[in-house]
Formats: C-alpha cells, structure tokens, sequence
C-alpha cells in the first residue's frame, strides 16, 4: 500500500485539509510533518467545518491515526485550544501522537516574530505572527526546546535559563519591551507540557510499523512549493521546506519509501503577505477569483486577511512540480472559474526580449517579468454538482488537461466545492 505524500504547490491555501479529509478514511496514518499553526486548513464534511493548524486533517475518521511529526513546531496553548474545539464538538482526540522531538514555540518565539516584523517596515514579509520563523532559527541554532523537554522539570528549566538570558536581552536591549520571568515561563510551559502529555510520545515506532505492515500512509502538507525555504520566493516564504523532501525529513520516511507525490493546486493563484506574485490581479477579475461573502473566499484561516488573487502561473507549478517529483495533481476550487466567459493561464514570462520558463531567483526579477498568457474559453455552467470528468463542459475538462500538460504531472483530483463529496477522482491515489 503506498505512502502519499500531499503537498501544496503554490503559495499555500490550495485546499489540501478538504483533500485529506476526503483520503483519510482510505489512510491508516495521517501525519503532519512541517510547519506550525500558520496553517490554516479548512475541512467541510457531514460533521461540520472546521478550521484546522496544528491537528491533521485526519482527525474526524475513526478509525485514522494522526500523528504530528518531529518536523512541527508547536505552539502547546494552541495545539490544546484546538484539541478543545473539537472534542467540544464532539471529536475524538484520543488518536492524536505528537512527537517527542517536534520544537516548541515560546513566547519569545511570537514576540521576536512580531518585533522583527514590524522592524522590517516597508520590507516586511507579512509572517503569520505565530512564532514560526523564530522557532526554526532556534531550533538550526541549537538552541530549541523540545515536546520531551517539556515533560522533564530539570532539562526544561536548565535549557530555558540559558535561553531566556540571550532572549531577554534582545526583548530588552534591542527592542525595548519587557523581558519574560523565568519562574512564570518554566512554571506555564511544564503545566502545558502536562496537558499534553497523554499524547506526546516516540512516534518512530507508529510509523515505521504502519510502513513495515504497507499500510496505507497520507503525509499532510501544510504551506506550499512557493512558500519553501530552498526552493520558494525567497525571503517572501516561510522558514520550513513544505514539499516532499520536508515531507521525508519531518515525518522521518526515507525518500525510498514515498510511492506518490500529490501536488495540490488551486485552478487559479493566490498568496496571502507580501512577495512577487505575477500574475496577480486587481478589479472586477479579481473579484470573481475572491469570491467575497461565500463561505471559501479568498480570506486568510489563520489570519483573516485578504488573500491577493491572479490567474494560474504555469511557469510556478511547473517548477514546483519539478523539484518535489509531483507526479498526479489535484486541481482544486475549479467551481470559482464557472462564470468566467475566458480564463488565462501563465506559460512563460518575458524579460526584455526572451522568454523565460522557469522562476528567476531574485524579488528585483520576479517583480520585473511580464507574464504571456494564453487565453481559454471558460464554461460559464455550474461545475459544483458534477462528479464524473466527463459531465464536465469541454472547456473544464480542456482547461484541467491544459494545466496538466504544462506542468507535467498526471491529474488525480479535481473539486468543485468545499465539501467532501464535491470531488471528482480521475486516478486511484491508494
Ligand atoms: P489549505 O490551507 O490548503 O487546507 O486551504 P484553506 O482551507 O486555507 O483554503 C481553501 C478554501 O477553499 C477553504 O475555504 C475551503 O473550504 C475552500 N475549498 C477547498 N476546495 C474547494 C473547491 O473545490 N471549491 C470551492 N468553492 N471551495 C473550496
Ligand atoms: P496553509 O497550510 C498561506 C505565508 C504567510 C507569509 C509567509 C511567512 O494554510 O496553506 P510565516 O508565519 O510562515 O513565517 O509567514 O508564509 N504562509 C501561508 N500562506 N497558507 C499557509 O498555510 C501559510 N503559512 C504561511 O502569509 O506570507
Ligand atoms: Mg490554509
């Protein structure tokens, strides 16, 4: 049975929570392997909607295991509001396995982030706020907490006294704010690691046993290609690598054992903070694409702001396909473009007198390209109630197989809404 590795390919947002809700049932493990709560994943079922950050996307199937991975960062208070939420609507938490190794996000960790922000000015990235970029510095540094240390009174305060002493002399040197007390930090985050404990645990063993029985395996993504550390519009990215190399390392799966890479992309593009973005829209197109008062605008889960919209970049997906080994793609939120009398796709970007096909590296280049566009007729018939391929209108399914050749990948999934049924399987993912 394979492991799937779903990841997002563009900068984000491309609907993977639904996807992995949908796969869940058919996974015996669920396991998020990177990022923290900048994740904001949207699952509509016959349960209810929920927004998700930190829990995978698994967590409404009986009978699924989902595991945060040592690849995480973890806000504890967070992660136990979420646990809250659900199991106050009626969720089961009990199958939840956080591993011992994941880094914990301090409160230094969300004030330096907010602090560096607004200290960058007109230059700012336009982070989520939550701590990540913080955290992982600290955990590169060596100089991370960990879910383990949290359950060891001794280790937990050795390793935040010496901590605390560089952090609070930027929180009061550099920056001028307050510093944290010791005594109250310690005392909060072993009473979180308490609340936690039941679920923080090895979970090597877990997954390795699921691999070793060729169980079916789902890797959850969060963040997308274009928000890569490596390999995204630097330095507008997040500070983790989101794709299938992350995958392998967060979750801790050889690369041996990954049988497919599932590449989410949205039918069109959109980003949420700062950073180039080429073929993004203004006015009465992009609209359409932000879909103001429906339950799935264009509006940030996590944080509430407006997501940027443009059309489908097929130089980006191209790209992003390429350095993950995307090999099948889900083509999400088709249903936006049904009123549309035309659509346009990105298939290379000019710069002064050639064409280029692949991303330049540099904010300076990527913001001076000017996108070619290929025009394609739109449908204009509602898509959401349709389930095979072939009910889709000629135009759908040339648009869907139009992306799929630029980018290079075979199609898998198209959905035309939100909701779990509201997909359309063209190929067998497990
Ligand atoms: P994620 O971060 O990749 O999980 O995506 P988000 O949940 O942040 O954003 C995707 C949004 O689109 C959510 O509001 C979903 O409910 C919604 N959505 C997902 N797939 C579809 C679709 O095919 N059609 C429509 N209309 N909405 C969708
Ligand atoms: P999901 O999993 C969309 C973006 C932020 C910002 C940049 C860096 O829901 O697809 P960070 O807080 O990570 O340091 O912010 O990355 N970003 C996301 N954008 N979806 C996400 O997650 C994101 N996670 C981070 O908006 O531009
Ligand atoms: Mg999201």
């Amino acid at each position: 049975m394979p492991v799937v590795a779903l990841i997002g390919a563009q900068w984000g947002d491309e609907g993977k929570g639904g996807l992995v809700d949908l796969l869940a049932s058919r996974a015996r493990l669920v396991i998020r392997y990177g990022g923290g709560n900048n994740a904001g994943h949207t699952v509509v079922n016959p349960l209810g909607s929920f927004k998700l950050h930190l829990v995978p996307s698994g967590i409404f199937d009986p009978n699924t295991v989902n595991v945060i991975g040592p690849g995480v960062v973890i806000d504890p208070e967070a992660l136990l509001n979420e646990l809250r939420d659900l199991q106050a609507r009626g969720i089961s938490t009990e199958r939840l396995f956080i591993s011992e190794r994941a880094h914990v996000i301090m409160p230094y960790h969300v004030q330096l982030d907010q602090l560096q922000e607004e200290s960058r000015g007109a230059g700012k990235i336009g982070t989520t706020g939550r701590g990540i970029g913080p955290a992982y510095a600290d955990k590169m540094s060596r100089t991370g907490i960990r879910m383990a240390d949290l359950l060891h009174e001794e280790t937990l305060l050795n390793r935040l006294r010496t901590v605390l002493e560089e952090k609070n002399r930027l929180l009061t040197r550099l920056y001028n704010t307050k510093p944290l007390s010791l005594h109250d930090t310690y005392l909060r985050y072993l009473d979180l690691g308490h609340q936690l404990a039941e679920h923080i645990t090895d979970v090597h063993p877990i997954i390795y046993r699921a691999i070793e029985k060729d169980l079916p395996v789902l890797l959850e993504g969060a963040q997308g290609g274009l928000l890569d550390i490596d390999h995204g519009t630097y330095p507008y990215v997040t500070s983790s690598p989101p794709g299938a190399a992350g995958a392998c390392q967060g979750a801790g799966i050889g690369p041996t054992r990954i049988h497919s890479v599932l590449g989410v992309l949205k039918a069109y593009s959109t980003r949420v903070g700062e950073g180039p973005f080429p073929t993004e829209l203004e006015g009465p197109e992009a609209d359409v694409l932000r879909q103001i008062g429906m339950p799935w605008a264009e509006v940030g889960t996590t944080t509430g702001r407006m997501r940027r919209v443009g059309w489908f970049d097929a130089v980006m997906a191209r790209y992003v396909v390429q350095v993950n080994g995307i090999d099948t793609v889900a083509i999400t939120k088709l249903d936006v473009l049904d009123t549309l009398p035309t659509i346009k796709i990105c298939v290379g970007y000019r710069m002064v007198e050639t064409v280029l096909e692949y991303p330049p590296a540099t904010t300076a280049l990527l913001s001076a390209v000017e996108p070619v566009y290929e025009e394609l007729p739109g449908w204009q018939t509602p898509t959401s109630g349709m389930r095979q391929f072939y009910d889709l209108p000629n135009e759908a399914q040339a648009y869907v197989a139009r992306i799929c050749h630029l980018v290079g990948a075979r199609l898998g999934i198209i959905s035309v809404g939100p909701e779990r049924e509201q997909t359309i399987e063209v190929a067998e993912i497990f």
